[in-house]
Parts: structure tokens; C-alpha cells; sequence
């Protein structure tokens, strides 16, 4: 078996540390070095370490022919061409379940940021309004609030479970309705849209998800609906959320990913209704460290025995498609 490991983007520090210093990966250049480095390396190539952030694209891949991984950080491996894996029997893992808590609590913490303005409202201290104003200008309350959740996946379980301790009502859309799950199913993203206060996005990345959430489900979640998205940019229709967030077609949005990070519409600037996260939802010590981890276990097995501790659904013949 060809073993050689090649970090694909930007890792954490110390996951680029370890690679490099116990496992002597090498790390693909991303300037004009690139094609002479995989000419000379891609057929050594093994196994990949990267994150969703960067992949495995088609064209990466073609030219490892030799790879039998790809270790993904992250639970989100949709810039990974999972099909290609699949037909070439290259193993793709990522890391489950290790971030749900942070990435729930993200979502929660974006809400009620959001329907309170707790970010603005700590801007409006800080520039030395609150002496002239006296009073910062009502918010909107979270709890009660009829919350919908698009992917009810582990992250989407997560989330309800803790608006449930909110006394909110949920109800949620996946692509299959969930056996025993005591949430009320909605049979498409605009019917979820238009039953809920707040639509929360939970589903996961790439083709299959591109759009879901459209003009036609952001004009049903209506001018008073409120959307959080800690799942992917590319699951909403940007230029129409942009445009309905300015025209007031809805109340307001709290985002931590975008159609093509690290860019940020500029017209969301100076939206007080609107929160802006860079893309952090499982961004605390422990997470990142039990992320950390989990990558390094699915490389140590895959190196032991060709086989990882956590493949994900579309490379596991008996795998079921799941929610993030
Ligand atoms: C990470 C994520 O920030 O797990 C994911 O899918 O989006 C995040 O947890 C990212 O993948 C790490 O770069």
C-alpha cells in the first residue's frame, strides 16, 4: 500500500505539527509549485488530511492515483467529490458527533442574539449611545417561538432538544420523515418555512442541498420569520436573502457560514437584524481538540488495517444518507 500523507489546506496548528513531525506528510503548495509537486509526489500519495474547507476536489484526486483516504477535519466534507471516492473505493472520513454540543450550542447562542440584538445592542454601549437614546429600541422574545429545523440530523436533534428547554414548538423537514421523532414533520423546506418563527438550517453541504432554502421558502418563512444557518452557505439562495433581509421580506438572520467564505455580502454590514459569525460554530478549545483527535484516530487505522473509524454514508455500502 502507498502511504505517504498529504495535507490539503490550512489544518490546526498543531494537527499540521503532528502530521508533519510524526507521520512526515508532506503538504501540497498552493502556488505555482503545485503541478511539478503532484507530478512528483501525487503517485506516492496515500491518504489526504484535509478539512471542509478545502476537499478533495475531482481534479485533486485525479492525480493521486494511489489514494486509499481522504481524513476529513470537520463533520462537512462537501467540497470532497464523494462520488469519485466512491467509484475509486477511496475511504472518506470526517468527525461526527465531536462537535455536535458546540455547533448546537452556535445555533442557539445565533438566535437569541438575533431576536434580542444582543450584538448591536453591545455595539450601541460601545459607541456611547446609551447615555443620549436611555433606551435601547425592543427586541424580539426567543422563547415560545415556533422553531422549524431543516436536516434533522444529529447537529438538527441537537438544536431542537435545546429549544425545547426555550418552551418552543418544533417542527422540521429532512428528507425522510424521522421514525418515533416527537417533532412535527413538514413535507417540504416552504411548508417548514411558513409554520415556524425561526428556521434553522442544519443540513448538510453540496449538491445535493444547493438551494434548498430558496426565495420562494425565505418569502414563506415571511416578514416577521427569523433565519439561523450554521449549516452551509450554498444551502441558500444569498443574492434573494440579501435582498429580502434589505426590503424587511424577513425580520432578520443570524449567519456563521456563506456562499463563498471568507466574503460577506457587504450590504449585511450595517443591519442591526442581522448577526455575522466567520464561520466558528465549532470553534472552542475542547471541540476542535476531540476533532483533532478523531482525525488522527481515522488516520491510525486506516494505516493499520486500510479500514477508518468513522467513514462517512456515501462510501459505507450500507450507510445511510444522514443530516450533519
Ligand atoms: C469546521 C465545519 O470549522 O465540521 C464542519 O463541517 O464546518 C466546522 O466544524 C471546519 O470544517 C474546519 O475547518
Amino acid at each position: 500500500m502507498t502511504r505517504r500523507i498529504l495535507q490539503v489546506g490550512p489544518l490546526k496548528p498543531s494537527l499540521a505539527a503532528t502530521l508533519t513531525d510524526h507521520y512526515d506528510a508532506l503538504v501540497l503548495p498552493d502556488d505555482d509549485s503545485r503541478a511539478a509537486f503532484l507530478a512528483e509526489h501525487g503517485p506516492s500519495i496515500g491518504a489526504v488530511v484535509t478539512t471542509g474547507r478545502t476537499g478533495v476536489p475531482a481534479e485533486l484526486m485525479a492525480q493521486l492515483p494511489a489514494l486509499g483516504a481522504v481524513v476529513n477535519f470537520g463533520v462537512g466534507y462537501d467540497t470532497t467529490d464523494v462520488e469519485t471516492a466512491a467509484a475509486r473505493g477511496v475511504l472518506v472520513s470526517n468527525t461526527p458527533d465531536v462537535l455536535t454540543d458546540c455547533v448546537a450550542d452556535t445555533a442557539i447562542g445565533l438566535a437569541i442574539d438575533t431576536l434580542r440584538q444582543l450584538s448591536a445592542a453591545d455595539r450601541f454601549v460601545r459607541r456611547g449611545d446609551w447615555p443620549e437614546v436611555v433606551t435601547y429600541p425592543l427586541a424580539r422574545k426567543v422563547s415560545g417561538k415556533r422553531v422549524g429545523i431543516l436536516g434533522l440530523g444529529r447537529i438538527g436533534q441537537a438544536i431542537a432538544t435545546r429549544f425545547e428547554a426555550f418552551g418552543c414548538p418544533i417542527s422540521y423537514h429532512s428528507r425522510r420523515e424521522v421514525a418515533g421523532s416527537p417533532y412535527t414533520y413538514a413535507a417540504s423546506p416552504a411548508q417548514l418555512a411558513a409554520d415556524v418563527d425561526i428556521l434553522v438550517l442544519a443540513t448538510s453541504g453540496g449538491s445535493g442541498t444547493q438551494h434548498l432554502v430558496d426565495r420562494k421558502v425565505l418569502e414563506a418563512l415571511g416578514h416577521e420569520g427569523y433565519l439561523i444557518n450554521i449549516a452551509r452557505g450554498s444551502v441558500v439562495d444569498q443574492d434573494a436573502l440579501v435582498e429580502l433581509l434589505l426590503e424587511g421580506g424577513i425580520a432578520g438572520a443570524g449567519l456563521d457560514v456563506y456562499t463563498e467564505e471568507p466574503a460577506v455580502p457587504a450590504e449585511l454590514i450595517d443591519l442591526d437584524n442581522v448577526v455575522l459569525l466567520p464561520h466558528l460554530a465549532s470553534g472552542t478549545v475542547e471541540t476542535r481538540a476531540a476533532m483533532e483527535q478523531l482525525t488522527l484516530d481515522n488516520l491510525d487505522r486506516w494505516l493499520a488495517d486500510g479500514t477508518v473509524l468513522t467513514p462517512v454514508p456515501e462510501v459505507t455500502p450500507r450507510g445511510a444518507a444522514r443530516s450533519r
